[in-house]
């Protein structure tokens, strides 16, 4: 069996199609070095929001507001909304104008605040997919938010999990047997950065 050579390479060239507001955000980000999830994680949050009819996503971290457009224009026809979660209030608000740009105000609500205090505040199991992308150190703290808040058959999905502050996040939702969760490590060109870990766990009990 021949693989592709220079797969690297390769799938450079499957970088999907996006709009201009996202790749006005793109160029932002880069600008300013804002960690975003870049287009290949970005579609992947559409189409997995898309798949489990998402109404009601949480997403944790952000910043400009680009994997929330991603989100948004996911569970769109499922008539769904998004609430995000930041605790800066600079990019809260410039998240928001994007958001509005984009036309999907009415689907996205930016809380700002601190993530583990705006969980405490919240009801439990009403969350169809929770998007993990605060700081890693975070990670593990928000994982028995996460598991409250979402509903049994929910999705979690965290976004670099191949960063060494993310450790006791991995050990932890491996060991725990309430969570079915995979770890990924793999190549997302335009994603900060471009090879990283990706994990995905359903709330099973
Ligand atoms: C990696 S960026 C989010 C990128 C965004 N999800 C995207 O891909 O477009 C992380 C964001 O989370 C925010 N953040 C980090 N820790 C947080 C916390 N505990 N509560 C709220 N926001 C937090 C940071 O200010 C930053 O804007």
């Amino acid at each position: 069996m021949t693989m592709i050579a220079d797969p690297e390479q390769y799938f450079r060239n499957f970088i999907p199609p996006r709009d201009e507001i996202l790749r006005e955000l793109e160029q932002e980000a880069k600008d300013e070095r804002i960690p975003i999830v870049g287009p290949v994680v970005g579609e992947l949050l559409f189409i997995l929001a898309r798949a489990v009819r998402a109404q009601r996503i949480l997403e944790l971290g952000t910043a400009i507001g680009y994997s929330a457009i991603y989100l948004a224009h996911g569970c769109e026809p499922a008539k769904g909304r998004v609430i995000t979660l930041e605790w800066d209030e600079g990019m809260a608000a410039r998240a928001r104008s994007n958001i509005a740009k984009a036309g999907l105000s009415h689907l996205v609500e930016v809380q700002v605040g601190d993530a583990q205090k705006l969980m405490a505040d919240m009801t439990g199991g009403t969350f169809d997919l929770v998007f993990l992308d605060i700081d890693k150190e975070g990670y593990l703290p928000a994982l028995a938010h996460c598991h409250r808040l979402l509903k049994t058959g929910g999705l979690l999905i965290a976004d670099n999990v191949g960063f060494a502050g993310a450790d006791p996040f991995n050990q932890g939702i491996m060991a725990d047997r309430r969570w079915r969760a995979v770890s990924l490590l793999c190549f997302l060109p335009n994603h900060s950065p471009e090879k990283d870990g990706l994990a995905f766990a359903v709330k099973v009990a």
